[in-house]
């Protein structure tokens, strides 16, 4: 009788992280046994996200806490190359995908997303003095961009001879060697970008007139009860200022 209340209890102590886990569907459980979630996202996105020492940091990994808190779990942060993300889903290796990225008509074909949380667009940056000076002198040109971004979508709408990098700074790198015409990147990560290079010669030149873009979370398709409760740690952080305060932390010369 002593014996089959300890499963008893046991059981019911296990009970609620089972729970969780199923409920959400979840890929991954910490090894001390504490239940995880994990986000994967490519630190090379500062501010979004980017390497401080040994951890990843940012505004995304910021909302990965939150949400990570809302639903009582461990945070996990996989830092991968940004094209493994979505593979990195379906696969079923993380739970939700958080690395800026824009809500995209092809990515809907396999995965779902969130509700956006931001509103940003693509930038062009250039060298001053160099051959790009609008949107006509951009055609057929070398276009740096990061692998597998809406950039790299964009740049391909301009030119075939895209360079394809794995970070964004990379390629900016190569624009400053002069060994790009221009660089095509999210506009806030390329005003970041420009800022830390601190060279007066790069410059983002307002000549193409980019769509708005939404970055979203991104799960694994059938996982509506995940979906649910980011899109529930996502209304709470924009209702009561979370939100706010973190793009302020991030972006801390902007209004
Ligand atoms: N917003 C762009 C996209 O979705 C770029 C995102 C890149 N993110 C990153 N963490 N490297 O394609």
């Amino acid at each position: 009788m002593k014996k089959f209340l300890t499963i008893l209890l046991v059981v019911a102590m296990l009970i609620p992280f089972a729970a969780l886990s199923e409920t959400y569907n979840l890929a991954t459980a910490g090894s001390d046994g504490e239940l995880s979630i994990t986000m994967g996202t490519n630190a090379e996105f500062p501010p979004f996200e980017f390497v401080e020492g040994e951890d990843v940091v940012g505004v995304d990994a910021d909302i990965a806490h939150e949400i990570a808190n809302d639903l009582g779990l461990t945070l996990l942060i996989s830092n991968m190359a940004f094209d493994s993300i979505i593979p990195a889903l379906t696969s079923g290796q993380i739970d939700m995908g958080i690395a800026a990225m824009t809500v995209k008509e092809e990515r809907l074909l396999s995965v779902d997303f969130s509700e956006p949380y931001y509103n940003a667009r693509q930038a062009l940056i250039v060298k001053v003095g160099g051959s790009v000076v609008d949107a006509e002198t951009l055609k057929d040109k070398t276009i740096g961009v990061q692998n597998g971004t809406t950039g790299d979508y964009a740049a391909e709408e301009y030119t075939a001879d895209v360079q394809r990098f794995g970070k964004a700074l990379d390629a900016v790198l190569e624009l400053q060697n002069g060994k790009l015409d221009a660089v095509i990147v999210d506009e806030p990560v390329a005003k970041n970008i420009v800022a830390a290079l601190g060279n007066p010669d790069l410059i983002l030149l307002d000549a193409v007139a980019f769509e708005d873009e939404f970055y979203a979370i991104a799960v694994a398709k059938g996982h509506p009860e995940l979906l649910e409760a980011i899109n529930a740690t996502i209304k709470r952080i924009q209702e009561d200022g979370t939100l706010d305060a973190i793009l302020l932390k991030y972006f801390p010369t902007e209004e």
